[in-house]
């Protein structure tokens, strides 16, 4: 039998063509539910079924396209990634997954090659979570995860989430019928740019995945008293955004100085009310950590405490931590690894062994069934930027390995 081989040509095309989608001088703004994503989503439902796949969208909003298998009754090797960017994010982070995926099952259709298995390429809903700060909506809705919280949430322009499902063909009342159980799917694979510098520095074109980073999320909010910038007096300031100021260096030094975890981030500051002329009473910081061993981020939130109860007392202000989500770090099962290894050995790529220090939807779809990723180099580890860039021969590098990755899983 032939052993079809992805045209890179037409991943790229495609790449560039979902890439016009959302762009913006500030890089792509295809946030998950907006107008942009579902664009983008259209696309690749067109995409998906040119190549031959069946599409449906579950009650999570999430794309499967799907062509059955020729031996009846197996399991079937889901492929995929999400297509919402971050805001002002850069055109590989998610869509080189779904997109690769896509273009495999278009080359095994040009092949006229079916595959014993069912084959489902997979679009899934806010795997960022800029919207709603609730990440992997999709990839774990379809692992059984989401929790009560998720399904409550109301975004920052005081959308539902229930609402916004229904925009994008969702339907968030019967969300758990998209829950897959174990055993409905024999394997998930995710190609995905790196996001960092290791393979871009060490210039081997495929990374092996041998774990994805564990997450903890935090909002901590500073209360101190709005008041006239021209006429308060300075020690009489309660000036919340002085106080944040302290936390964010505080967020830096956990994992720069003290390396309790991997990397720590202030990433989003929220002043009110926001006036150059009026002292800022009110604010909120969203702070991350991340780190592959819970321990390590739960001494950085014993860290983050202890720094901000500190700050606020000194400043006699008040502060309140919110704990959000903390998700695990997973492992890849070695047994994975060395298929992806098999794979790329295959493709004739040499490949080195990477940890993921990004979230992907792989992470979640590992509590269903086995999963792997294949990375491939971001040029200078840029990513969640317009910057973001990889080249079409190490996209259609990566391609090529998942075409391996899935035939070999096939015949297992
Ligand atoms: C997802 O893109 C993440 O923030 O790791
Ligand atoms: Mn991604
Ligand atoms: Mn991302």
């Amino acid at each position: 039998m032939t052993q079809p081989n992805i045209n890179a040509d037409r991943l790229n095309r495609t790449l560039q063509e979902l890439g016009q989608i959302g762009d913006s001088p500030l890089g792509m703004q295809r946030i998950a539910f907006s107008p942009e994503d579902i664009a983008g989503r259209d696309y690749t439902i067109n995409l998906m079924r040119n190549a031959g796949l069946e599409t449906r969208i579950d009650p999570a909003g999430n794309i499967i396209g799907r062509r059955e298998g020729s031996v009846p009754g197996l399991p079937a090797i889901a492929l995929g990634s999400h297509t919402d960017t971050v805001p002002s994010g850069g055109k590989y982070d998610g869509a080189l997954g779904v997109l690769a995926g896509v273009e495999c099952a278009q080359s095994l259709a040009d092949a006229g090659q079916s595959l014993r298995h069912p084959l489902e390429v997979v679009v899934f809903t806010n795997e960022e979570g800029t919207r709603f700060h609730r990440w992997l909506i999709g990839s774990r809705a379809m692992a059984g995860q989401l929790m009560d919280e998720d399904l409550s949430a109301v975004d920052d322009e005081g959308v539902t989430l229930a609402t916004r499902m229904a925009d994008i063909g969702g339907d968030l009342s019967r969300v758990a019928e998209s829950a897959r159980s174990p055993g409905e799917l024999a394997a998930y694979f995710e190609l995905h740019i790196e996001q960092g510098p290791e393979l871009y520095q060490s210039g081997v074109p495929i990374g092996v995945v041998t774990g994805i980073t564990g997450r903890g999320m935090f909002e901590v909010e500073f209360k101190g008293m709005s008041n006239h910038a021209g006429t308060t007096p300075m020690p009489a300031r309660r000036d919340a955004l002085v106080s944040a100021s302290r936390l964010v260096l505080e967020v830096q030094r956990i994992a720069a100085d003290s390396e309790v975890c991997r990397v720590a981030t202030a990433g989003a500051i929220h002043a009110h009310p926001n006036a150059v002329n009026v002292i800022p009473g009110h604010v909120r910081v969203g702070v991350e950590f991340r780190d592959l061993e819970i321990s390590a981020l739960d001494d950085a939130e014993s860290e983050l405490r202890r720094a901000a109860n500190a700050i606020a007392s000194n400043d006699g202000i008040s502060v309140e931590i919110h704990r959000q989500r903390h998700t695990q770090g997973v492992p890849v099962a070695p047994g994975m690894q060395a298929l992806v290894e098999e794979a790329a050995r295959l493709s004739g790529f040499p490949a080195q062994r990477v940890p993921s220090g990004a979230g992907h939807d792989a992470q979640a779809i590992a509590a269903i069934t086995d999963m792997a990723m294949i990375f491939v180099p971001s040029v200078d580890g840029i990513s969640h930027s317009p910057e973001e860039y990889s080249s079409p021969q190490d996209c259609a590098n990566g391609a090529q390995v998942l075409m391996n990755l899935l035939l070999l899983a096939d015949r297992r």
